[in-house]
């Protein structure tokens, strides 16, 4: 796949791109990232990509024209383009998996102090990695790009995706490597045990306990396993006790 990445701050994207995973997914030919410097596409001679708002206020808006026509010089019929915004939905796991599907995902980094919204007429969407706000949408871009070529077959050991947080809808249950005694914390038992079943079984009731604890929102509603019920409700026993 290709990521089209229009930013004002190319440079911010040199350690992503040139660092591990990200890097080797482009050498083994898996995605090929190109970054866009939407100042290129201002008309004057100052180079100006941004302007004051109509009916006043603070701060800056970035222009549309300077958007579109970069967006324009990109654009293919296979392209889905994305807005980075902090009025977006919000972006999940399922989304990573929706955007490694396209051939071209090109992702337009929002401007901190605001975007012209005749923008949201050009794109498919817009995202938000949270509810918070940042500077601008360079780091959105890099956390949805990273979460996206990480899922490409052949980016990363495809049975360490299949265990991870929210692949199931649960959080991962808690790992652990040598030494097994650690300033006196020891490793749970039951993994150097070398039983599959009992280890499987311990993994789900942590990865249980750790959602209860830290996402409550992620069981509600979720549609568990006779075994996963029957560990949720010797979690919640023990909670109660
Ligand atoms: N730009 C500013 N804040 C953002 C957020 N939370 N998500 C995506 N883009 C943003």
């Amino acid at each position: 796949m290709k990521i089209s990445i229009m930013t004002l701050f190319p440079t911010m994207f040199e350690g992503f791109c040139n660092t591990s995973i990200i890097k080797r997914a482009q050498e083994k030919g898996l995605v090929t990232i190109e970054c866009i410097d939407m100042r290129d596409f201002a008309l004057d001679r100052f180079k100006h990509v941004d302007d004051t708002p109509y009916g006043g206020g603070n701060g800056m808006i970035l222009k549309c024209q300077v958007v579109i026509d970069c967006l324009n010089s990109i654009r293919t019929p296979d392209s889905h383009v994305v807005l980075t915004a902090p009025i977006g939905k919000i972006f999940k796991q399922a989304k990573a998996h929706e955007f490694k599907k396209y051939k071209h995902l090109i992702i337009i980094c929002g401007h901190y102090e605001g975007i012209d919204a005749r923008v949201y007429d050009y794109v498919d969407e817009l995202i938000s990695i949270g509810d918070y706000v940042l500077t601008g949408g360079e780091l959105a871009a890099m956390v949805m790009a990273d979460a996206t070529i990480r899922l490409l077959k052949g980016s990363i050991d495809e049975g360490s995706v299949e265990d991870e947080s929210f692949e199931d809808g649960l959080l991962e249950y808690p790992q652990y490597t040598k030494p097994s005694v650690y300033d006196g914390k020891e490793v749970p038992k039951v993994l150097l045990s070398g039983h599959h079943k009992n280890i499987e079984e311990y993994r789900m009731m942590m990865s249980l306990k750790t959602t209860l604890e830290n996402r409550p929102d992620l069981l509600e509603g979720k549609e568990l396993s006779a075994k996963q019920k029957e560990l949720l409700a010797i979690i919640q026993q023990e909670k109660n006790k």
